[in-house]
Formats: structure tokens, sequence, C-alpha cells
């Protein structure tokens, strides 16, 4: 029996830390190899949660153990001539750390980073916590539409006897909000946005064509009527950021870093294609009037299994 990497579902630290790299020209994968077996070292040291996820280029270059179509992340463009678009900025390896102690999770992804020099460069990192009861900056709770705990692996890991057993796939996105542009609405119409109340996350009935819910809330039959089954989960782990610009004035940018784990990439494209208007539903989500993706990758997460065959 395959084994997924923990902290994929460990309760969540309060700190945590995405690091994305590619490598570089003369990347010796021997280093990159060593590196990443230091880090899970550091990590277990300091109690740190660390999932390690590949893309498809490195994925391949470790391991023959290859999940089913696992391709990488193209951006995804409305046709609606909003301009809306998920950038798809797809990277090679990420390190999600997180952890009540900050200080830990900066050392031991620092240290990762400068001793990847010469082999891996960092494309792009963020820092992000756990706001209130695992609120979204907009006010409203993420998370309740989540599996039950218990059922979160049946969810997320890739089923004994298919490739890549006991790994899963990542969906990265780091998200940035209008968050004036959403506090102008009424609390009425922000509910409407995402098709739930905002103190206590009730599921509304019926839902706006337009809603969160009417494109990611998949059903047997169409998506968000609840007379029917869920189809195709995920388990969400995403958390908020800041970024305060080292400039005068009231610049500064603040979102979602969209995190999700399951076993199969189709359900993340296929709801990611309807947010956009491009699939079941020509209407796009109009949460993304208010938030755009800065960032977008896929990564898979293998088993601690082949993870260890891959890096020895
Ligand atoms: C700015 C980005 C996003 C924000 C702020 C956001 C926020 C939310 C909120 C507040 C809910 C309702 C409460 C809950 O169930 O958690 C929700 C539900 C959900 N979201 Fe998002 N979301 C974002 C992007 C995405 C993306 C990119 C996907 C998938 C590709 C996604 C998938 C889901 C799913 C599966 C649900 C639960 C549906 C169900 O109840 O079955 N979300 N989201």
């Amino acid at each position: 029996m395959a084994t997924p990497q923990p902290a994929i579902f460990n309760e969540m630290g309060q700190h945590q830390w995405y690091v994305h790299l590619r490598r570089v020209d003369g990347a010796d994968l021997g280093h990159i190899k060593g590196v990443i077996t230091q880090t899970r070292a550091a990590a277990a040291e300091h109690g740190i949660n660390l999932v390690i996820g590949f893309g498809p280029t490195l994925l391949a270059d470790l391991t023959d153990d290859i999940p089913d179509d696992f391709q990488p992340f193209d951006t995804i463009s409305s046709d609606d001539g909003s301009g809306r678009e998920a950038k798809g900025t797809q990277e090679e390896l990420l390190f999600w750390l997180n952890s009540p102690a900050k200080d830990q999770v900066w050392k031991t992804k620092f240290d990762a980073r400068t001793a990847l020099l010469g082999h891996m460069e960092v494309a792009r990192e963020t820092s992000t916590f756990i706001y209130g009861d695992s609120l979204d900056m907009t006010g409203f709770i993420d998370g309740t539409g989540n599996p039950e705990p218990d059922r979160e692996p049946e969810v997320a890991i890739v089923p004994e006897g298919s490739p890549g057993a006991g790994g899963s796939f990542i969906l990265a996105q780091r998200w940035v909000h209008d968050l004036d542009g959403w506090n102008e609405m009424s609390v009425e119409e922000q509910e409407k946005v995402f098709g739930r109340t905002k103190p206590d996350s009730e599921r509304l009935d019926p839902q706006e064509d337009y809603s969160h819910l009417s494109h990611v809330e998949l059903r047997e039959g169409t998506t968000a009527d609840d007379t029917k089954p869920k189809r195709n989960e995920i388990v969400r782990r995403s958390t908020p950021y800041a970024r305060d610009d080292a400039t005068a004035g009231n610049n500064s940018t603040e979102g979602l870093y969209f995190m999700a784990f399951c076993k199969e990439q189709a359900p993340f494209r296929e709801r990611l294609a309807d947010m956009y208007g491009l699939g079941d539903s020509s209407v796009r989500d109009r949460l993304t009037d208010f938030s755009n993706p800065a960032s977008g990758s896929f990564y898979f997460a293998p088993s601690l299994e082949t993870l260890d065959a891959a890096l020895s």
C-alpha cells in the first residue's frame, strides 16, 4: 500500500510558504535530489509540514511512476470579451511548507533555495497565513464544501493499482483580489457571488447562474443541483496572503493562495474552464470579476515510497 505524503492531510500550521522552482542551464539532477533530501530532513527535525510536488518535466526525469493525464498548466482565457484569464505559469518543483513557527518555515525554505543555487532558480514564492476561522479576505469562510476529513484520502489520493498510486495531483494558484471593488458591494450581493451566506456559510437556494458554486460544485447531472450526489470532489487547503509594496502610498496586494489536491487532474481543469465560461456554463463565474490569478501550476506529489526511490 503506497503512503501519501502526510503533510497533505495534516492539520495546517498558522504559517505557510510556497516556493516554485525551475531548473537552470547546467542543473545537476543528483545535486537537486540531495537538496530535496536535506530539506525533507530539516522539515522533519523542526516539525514542519512539507509537501513536495513535481511538474511534469522533473517528475519524468525522476521516476517511471507517472500518473495518467498529467498535463502542464496552460493559460485559460475567457472568450466573452472580458479579457479575464487564469494565467499558466508552470514550474518544475514546488515546496509547500507550513508550521506554527514562521521562523523555522523561513529558515528551511531559505536553506533549500540557497543550496539549489546554480541548479534551480526560484520562479516565485509566497508566504501565507490562516486568517481567523478559515476566512478568505473577502470575509467568507473557505472550506465548507470540502469532503469530511475521513473521506479526504479517497478524494485526493490516486488509488492502488493505478500509475502514481499513493500520490496526489496539486493545483496551486495565487489569486489577486480587488478588495476595494468587493467591499463596495452589499453583503447580499457578495453572498450571491459565492452562493453562500457570509456569517455562517449557509448554502443559498436557488443559486445565481453566475455564482461560484454554480461553477465548482460538480454534481451528477447539473452543477450545483444539490438533489444529486457530488462528483469529482477535491480537497482545498487554500490560505490568504498579503504583500505590502515598499513604496509610499496605500499600495498592497492581497488575495487567496489556492491550493487543492485531487486523485485526478481533470476535475481541476473542468472547474477552471467552467469558471471562465468555457464549460457547461457559458456564464463566467462572477468571482473572476473580483479576483485574478497571477500564477497557476499543476504538480504531482508522489507517494513516500516513490519519492524515496526517486531521490535515492
Ligand atoms: C479567488 C479564488 C477563490 C476563492 C476566494 C474561493 C472561495 C470559495 C468559497 C468562499 C467557497 C464556499 C465555501 C466553501 O465551500 O469553501 C468556495 C467553494 C468551492 N470552491 Fe472556491 N474559491 C476560489 C477559487 C476556486 C478554484 C480555482 C476552484 C477549483 C478549480 C475552487 C473550487 C471550489 C470548490 C470545489 C468549492 C466547494 C463546492 C462544493 O460545495 O461542492 N475555488 N470557494
